[in-house]
């Protein structure tokens, strides 16, 4: 008897503990479920991945339509927020900012960006700061931006001569083909005092392709990210393809760094970029760079500084030929302020892609090919493409010796 109770005594205290701790339990699950901002409920275990489809950013746009600005969705086992306002994309990457500079580590990160040993992935510390602090140096800041004006003259006035040749013939000038040869020139000058591609044709196109698949595949919500236990499945062959990128890449870079070190007594005393980057390899009190960290940083600057910059002047490009008043508009604006005896400059206007965008505006009537639809359907990726380049028919409108070198 008084073994039953005992018996009875300590069931009571179980179940008493059990209902306790799973109250307590569900308490600090729904407390913590609700301080996620709101989104999408999901499927189990992979969450929110399907809902994406084929175009994530029109679907994650509708989606903050209905859940604000600021949603949460579930991503397989990841947590991921998507801010949709400039306050709230200030708010993660200005207020907020230390606690969201690094990016995931992915499989972009790893197959394609050097393990992660490049500026884009590498995490906030003393080797981020260094890439970030030699590429402003010498590239991306202003004074760097000034010092090579006389680089985007030249370039685009080759530019120019090429789609006035096409237009003497008569040929459509494939408009995202020749701003990805103008800018990895650009580029190519700044980092190793060389333009890269001496022709436009088949070389500069297909590193044009290379760009856009690794902005594409870069870009494409990768399961394996997503649910690390099936990543070995590569169940949508975007690891298999970013790693034969990956090494038609790295041929590239390395054939470019192996020629820049050979040449390195053509300029002594006028150091480029890349003899600065390969001196900090020896740099002896501070934070050294890589050979690898080398050629991450020259695949970041010719990666992600062609195709954004050839995609985003083609779009605008294609939507004035979509609205032509406006661009009639701006022609005569252009017309009014510069005249037809010269070309733009870029003190007419300060922005780099605005000097890009008003120099074929200024100096080209533009028209479709006949019998050809002007097509405004996208690819998704990183930068967004058009599905279908934009090819057109150019005219000179400026006098013929605003063309010459
Ligand atoms: C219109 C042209 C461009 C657009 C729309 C664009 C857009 C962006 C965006 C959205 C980011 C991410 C920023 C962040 O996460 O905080 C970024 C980062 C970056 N961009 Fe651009 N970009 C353009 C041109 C360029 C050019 C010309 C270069 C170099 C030649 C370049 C090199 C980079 C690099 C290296 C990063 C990574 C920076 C880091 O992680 O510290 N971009 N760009």
């Amino acid at each position: 008897m008084a073994l039953n109770m005992v018996l009875l005594r300590e069931l009571t205290v179980a179940a008493l503990f059990f209902i306790i701790n799973y109250l307590f339990t569900r308490y600090l699950t729904r407390k913590f479920s609700r301080q996620l901002p709101p989104g999408p409920r999901g499927w189990p275990i992979i969450g929110a991945i399907p809902l994406l489809g084929a175009m994530p950013h029109v679907t994650l746009a509708k989606m903050a339509r209905k859940y604000g600005p600021v949603m949460y969705l579930k991503m397989g086992t990841c947590n991921m927020v998507v801010a949709s306002t400039p306050d709230a994309a200030r708010a993660f990457l200005k207020t907020l900012d230390l606690n969201f500079s690094n990016r995931p580590p992915n499989a972009g990160a790893t197959h394609l960006a050097y393990n992660s040993q490049d500026m884009v992935f590498a995490d906030h510390g003393p080797k981020w700061k260094l890439l970030r602090k030699l590429s402003n140096l010498h590239m991306l800041g202003g004074k760097a931006l000034d010092d090579w004006a006389h680089v985007r003259v030249s370039e685009l006035g080759h530019m120019l001569r090429a789609m006035c040749e096409c237009s003497r013939k008569g040929e459509p000038a494939v408009v995202p083909e020749m701003l990805t040869y103008a800018m990895a020139n650009m580029i190519g000058q700044i980092l190793l005092s060389r333009r890269v591609f001496v022709t436009q044709g088949s070389e500069s196109n297909e590193f044009k392709d290379m760009v856009v698949e690794l902005m594409t595949s870069a870009g494409i919500f990768n399961i394996g990210d997503f649910i690390p236990s099936v990543a070995w499945l590569d169940l949508q062959g975007i690891e298999r393809g970013m790693k034969k990128l990956h090494l038609k890449f790295d041929v590239l870079l390395t054939k470019m760094l192996e020629e820049h070190k050979a040449s390195a007594h053509e300029r002594k005393g006028k150091q480029d970029f890349l003899d600065v980057l390969l001196a900090n390899q020896e740099n002896v009190a501070g934070e050294k760079l890589s050979y690898t960290n080398i050629k991450a940083l020259l695949l970041n600057l010719f990666t992600a500084g062609t195709d954004t910059s050839s995609s985003i002047i083609e779009w605008a490009m294609a939507e004035m030929m979509k609205n032509p008043h406006i661009l009639k508009q701006a022609q005569d604006e252009m017309d009014r302020v510069i005249g037809r005896n010269r070309r733009l400059e870029e003190s007419d206007i300060p922005m780099l892609v605005q000097y890009i965008l008003g120099t074929l505006v200024h100096s080209f009537d533009w028209k479709l090919p006949k019998d050809v639809e002007l097509n405004m359907d996208e690819v998704f990726g990183l930068a967004l493409q058009k599905a279908v380049p934009l090819a057109a028919m150019v005219h000179p409108r400026l006098e013929p010796h605003a063309y010459l070198d």
